[in-house]
């Protein structure tokens, strides 16, 4: 009887406790540059993540901010908003739960009906599953150790190829690059799974790897990823610390040699797209551009994933002047999502990066470019805002099946393309 009452005690307080302070997502448009002003110093004073717009020195008039508010931020938070008369909606009213959701699935209780690829996995089930999927398919998968972390943890490649054809052309596909994109992992182990599978089966992607080797980098920022698992679910950048600021990470989408630092980056520590003390300063960006450095006359299509937003993006991100194959980029990204809207009913926007959404320098995208490898994108996955990075389990094969119709397509324009080379010198 007393453990019944110390238990109801408990709930009651725990709903009463609930109601007012728990995660959310609010929706804030600030109307005055006094609003904006205040909604900057909340974003990066206060423990809070911002959604949208990516860092605090784009929030501006008439735009929506999106802002991820925890449990212990959020009175002080509403508090602050409702003193300077800022309104706000609530997007999420559940987020800890949608993170409980996210987490469930992570090791062990496996939900009866759902999938491996359907759930969300810890970085050591990664590192465990790529393990286990070299094991069981030697003959197809290579496990490539191509650096290591900051915290010093390995970043290993799959390089997945079905036969020995002399001179194989090649494609790259990372995941990861921010820590908390957690469906980038998943679609990469998706990517995975499908081609082992249906290999032989499907003619896409038989045709695909039949004539080009895929590397895949399932967590570019395992530092990062490891960090949203235990400590904060938020966290963008690597975890690399600077003796000269209390602030951690850099922003390893700003970190390549691509316009380094400019226009859409950050030179300071805290702010979340803080592009590093040099261009590969970090150990990450660095591993990725020596293997690309190494492999760029084999590999002809670039691919790096992200969420969310829902867009195809192409080269130029560090500028705004177009690529000199930009109409071609934009024909191929443009049938990859008339292709996603028609099979799956979801709009993906597409174009140039710094058009299409905002300049964004030092991306992977650009440098890669710029190396030579001509086609170079950046997709951007589900969702659109409803739960942003917090999409459940439940999605995760939407969202991936997605994106592995726009990688087909993609894929099989450039093989086209490059054979039509081959045949016509
Ligand atoms: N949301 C991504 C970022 O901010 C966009 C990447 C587009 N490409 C780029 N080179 N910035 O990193
Ligand atoms: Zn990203």
């Amino acid at each position: 009887m007393r453990t019944f009452l110390i238990l109801f005690v408990f709930i009651n307080f725990d709903r009463g406790h609930c109601t007012e302070t728990r995660a959310q997502v609010l929706s804030i448009t600030p109307k005055t540059q006094e609003q904006v002003d205040i909604l900057k110093n909340v974003s990066t004073q206060y423990q809070t993540a911002l959604w949208q717009p990516v860092s605090s020195q784009y929030i501006k008039e008439e735009t929506e901010v999106h802002l991820f508010v925890p449990t212990n931020s959020s009175k002080i938070v509403k508090d602050l908003l409702q003193k300077h008369s800022i309104t706000h909606e609530v997007l999420l009213p559940n987020a800890n739960e949608l993170i409980e959701m996210q987490m469930r699935n992570g090791s062990t209780d496996p939900r009866s009906g759902s999938t491996f690829y359907e759930r969300y996995h810890t970085l050591e089930d990664i590192y465990d599953w790529t393990n286990r999927t070299f094991q069981d398919n030697p003959s197809k998968i290579t496990v490539i150790l191509i650096g290591s972390s900051y915290e010093k943890r390995p970043l290993y490649a799959l390089k997945l190829s079905i036969n020995n054809r002399p001179n194989k052309k090649a494609i790259w596909i990372d995941c990861g690059i921010h820590a908390r994109e957690w469906i980038s992992p998943a679609f990469c182990l998706w990517f995975v799974h499908h081609s082992l599978s249906f290999y032989g089966q499907n003619q896409e992607i038989t045709n695909i790897l039949n004539n080009m080797d895929v590397y895949i980098l399932p967590v570019m920022n395992p530092d990062g990823y490891l960090y949203t698992w235990t400590t904060n679910r938020m966290w963008r950048k690597n975890r690399s610390v600077k003796k000269t600021s209390p602030c951690i990470g850099v922003d390893l989408n700003r970190n390549f040699d691509a316009n380094w630092c400019t226009e859409g980056a950050s030179s300071e520590p805290c702010s979340e797209i803080y592009c590093g003390a040099f261009p590969e300063s970090e150990p990450e960006a660095q591993a990725v551009a020596n293997f690309l450095r190494e492999h760029k006359d084999s590999v002809q299509l670039y691919l790096t994933i992200h969420s969310y937003s829902q867009m195809l993006l192409f080269p130029y991100s560090c500028t705004l002047d177009e690529a000199e194959n930009h109409k071609e980029l934009l024909e191929m990204a443009k049938e990859a999502a008339q292709k996603i809207r028609r099979h799956y009913r979801s709009q993906y926007r597409y174009g140039a990066g710094a058009k299409t959404i905002y300049l964004a320098p030092g991306g992977s995208d650009d440098w890669v470019y710029n190396l030579g490898i001509k086609y170079s994108f950046t997709f951007e996955l589900q969702d659109r805002g409803h739960y942003g990075f917090l999409l459940p389990p439940s999605e995760i094969s939407k969202a991936c099946n997605e994106a592995l119709i726009a990688v087909k397509t993609i894929a099989l324009k450039v093989l086209e393309k490059t054979q039509a080379q081959i045949r016509s010198p």
